[in-house]
């Protein structure tokens, strides 16, 4: 199911301003919702409560109970109002409503915790708070809410609302992701029930009018991408092909004039990739170089390329993975779906900045033509590489990608991957990996990461781990043994980036979940959607 997001203005509507509060509040009660979402204080709770020994009541919760006929008394009687962070508490309306003039159905009171403490006031919290009041609404009979910014804002700084508005509306449209739904090739039946919340609309005032609507703006392009993501990572094998990466691109032209080029195996021949096509050779599906131009910024403004890899499954090769969970490495072409994704939401932005999206993308499969363990192969760098673990494919078509890429004279480069499994055991499945030696990238990819909570972890990549790569026959090995795999790999890939400023993400652990709740998580999408557009 698609949730709706818009956007309403209440001029002067303003909770935080004694004089105006209750004309404010009248407003907003005035207007036809299934369900008024309101945030509180625990300032805003004691205010109510009274101080003891005074009976003097006062504040936003005191306004609302005085309109609402005793709402808020009596939810307070019962023991349902709460000062603890994220608790949630419906009022619902009864004849006294309609008969002072409220159309809303329902008051939805979110407690934001105490405001005045410093540790309070994050974008952490604040989500835990906006998640739960979105399970709320999507888990009920409600259709529809119009959500009053400016009261989340308490006790936050004016430059949060983007942030928050964009992470409630990455948040609603992660929930209400369905597979199968936007793919009208698929033949495949959504199993869930729809719920039924279908619209959320973002209140404000004059005030935060501007930055309201472009947060808004933003945040839907970027689900959209994020959805885009999540499809073409839960999509099987035998239908998302190179060739089916290539098309979806393709797509992308027509939608949101990407510029498309898409090379096939000839092409890739004439580029000198000899190390992508040692992986590509032992599949009977043909591989594709894809490249997404998004020309947003000045002409000959130096591009931000990102590259994803592309693996449409990952059986190891002739150096075969066991056989548990291997359907799993469908999902080794989340780098390339989320590069994807991402190129979607900024086309959807129309981001005033020159990207360029690239994927190498094929099949890691074993033959009588697949690359044996031993062989050596020439890169387009001209380096050579002895490849002692055919599991070791993503790094092997990466290289050529990162090779390739140096003709764009981009301002920087990040690749994304599904590399090791050995950042799975390193990270878990909280943060993505993050490699590079470039301070600045490393700062705005970590900030970025924060502001959208899909957030990465830095490990090292010094000189010190290059030596596990030394080969006896060629100028580096594909691997470098167990410990620190996925430094080694991220070593590997360095060797290929001398030109530009370069960071790595490692995927493995973020791009999906397993067991029961399988499915892509469409990271990290809001990371790189949030990097470029703080981008400078
Ligand atoms: N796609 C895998 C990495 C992976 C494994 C991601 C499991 C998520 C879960 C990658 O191509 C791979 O197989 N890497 C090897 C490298 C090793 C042979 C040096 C790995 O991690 O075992
Ligand atoms: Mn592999
Ligand atoms: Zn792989």
């Amino acid at each position: 199911m698609t949730i709706q997001f818009s956007t309403k203005i209440f001029p002067k509507a303003d909770l935080q301003n004694a004089k105006e509060l209750k004309s404010s509040l009248k407003t907003l009660l005035a207007q036809t919702s299934d369900c008024l979402v309101l945030a509180y204080s625990k300032a805003d709770l004691d205010s109510f409560v009274g101080v003891k020994g005074t009976k003097s009541k006062s504040g936003l919760l005191a306004e609302l109970d005085l309109l609402s006929g005793g709402s808020v008394s009596h939810a307070h009687l019962l023991g349902d109002l709460d000062a603890q962070q994220a608790s949630v508490c419906v009022l619902r309306g009864d004849k006294s409503w309609v008969a002072s003039g409220i159309k809303a159905k329902r008051v939805l009171l979110l407690s934001l915790g105490d405001m005045r403490l410093e540790s309070e006031r994050s974008l952490v919290t604040f989500s835990k708070a906006a998640r739960a009041a979105l399970k709320a609404l999507s888990s009920s009979s409600i259709e529809n809410a119009l959500w009053f910014i400016p009261s989340f804002a308490l006790g936050h700084r004016a430059d949060f609302i983007a942030e928050e508005v964009r992470l409630t509306i990455q948040y609603a449209g992660d929930q209400s992701y369905r597979f199968g739904v936007r793919q009208p090739t698929m033949k495949f039946k959504v199993k869930d029930k729809a719920d039924a919340f279908k619209h959320l609309v973002f209140a404000g005032n004059n005030e935060c009018a501007k930055d309201l609507k472009s947060a808004v703006e933003q945040g839907i392009a970027m689900v959209e991408g994020m959805h885009l993501a999540k499809d073409l990572g839960n999509l099987p094998p035998n239908i998302c092909t190179p060739t089916y990466l290539g098309k979806a691109a393709q797509g992308l032209s027509k939608k949101v004039g990407l510029k498309v080029e898409v090379l096939g195996r000839k092409q890739i021949e004439t580029l000198g990739m000899g190390s992508f096509l040692s992986v590509a050779n032992g599949s009977d599906t043909p591989p594709q170089f894809i490249v997404m131009r998004h020309q947003g910024g000045k002409v000959g403004e130096a591009p931000i390329v990102l590259v994803g890899k592309g693996i449409t499954f990952d059986t190891g090769g002739i150096s075969l993975k066991p056989g548990e969970a291997m359907d799993e490495m469908k999902y080794d072409m989340c780098g390339a779906a989320s590069v994807i994704g991402t190129m979607y939401s900024i086309g959807l932005m129309k981001l005033k900045k020159n990207v360029v999206g690239v994927v190498p993308t094929c099949e890691n499969m074993p033959s009588a033509k697949a690359t044996r363990p031993g062989d050596i192969v020439k890169s387009m760098s001209g380096q050579t590489i002895e490849i002692l673990n055919t599991d070791a494919e993503g790094r092997l078509i990466l290289c050529d990608a990162l090779t390739y890429v140096e003709r764009f004279k981009p301002k920087a480069v990040i690749d994304i991957a599904t590399l090791t499994g050995a950042c799975v055991i390193a990270l878990g499945h909280v943060h993505s990996g993050l490699f590079s030696e470039d301070e600045g990238l490393v700062d705005a990819l970590t900030k970025a990461g924060r502001a959208s909570l899909d957030t990465v972890w830095r490990l090292p990549l010094d000189a010190a781990y290059q030596e596990q790569l030394k080969s006896n026959f060629a100028d580096i090995a594909n691997i470098g043994g167990r410990p620190a795999g996925s430094v080694t790999a991220a070593c590997f890939l360095s060797r290929f980036t001398e030109k530009y400023k370069w960071a790595h993400l490692d995927i493995a652990g973020t791009a999906w979940k397993s067991g029961a709740a399988k499915g892509s998580t469409g990271r990290p999408v809001p990371l790189l959607v949030n990097f470029l557009l703080e981008q400078k």
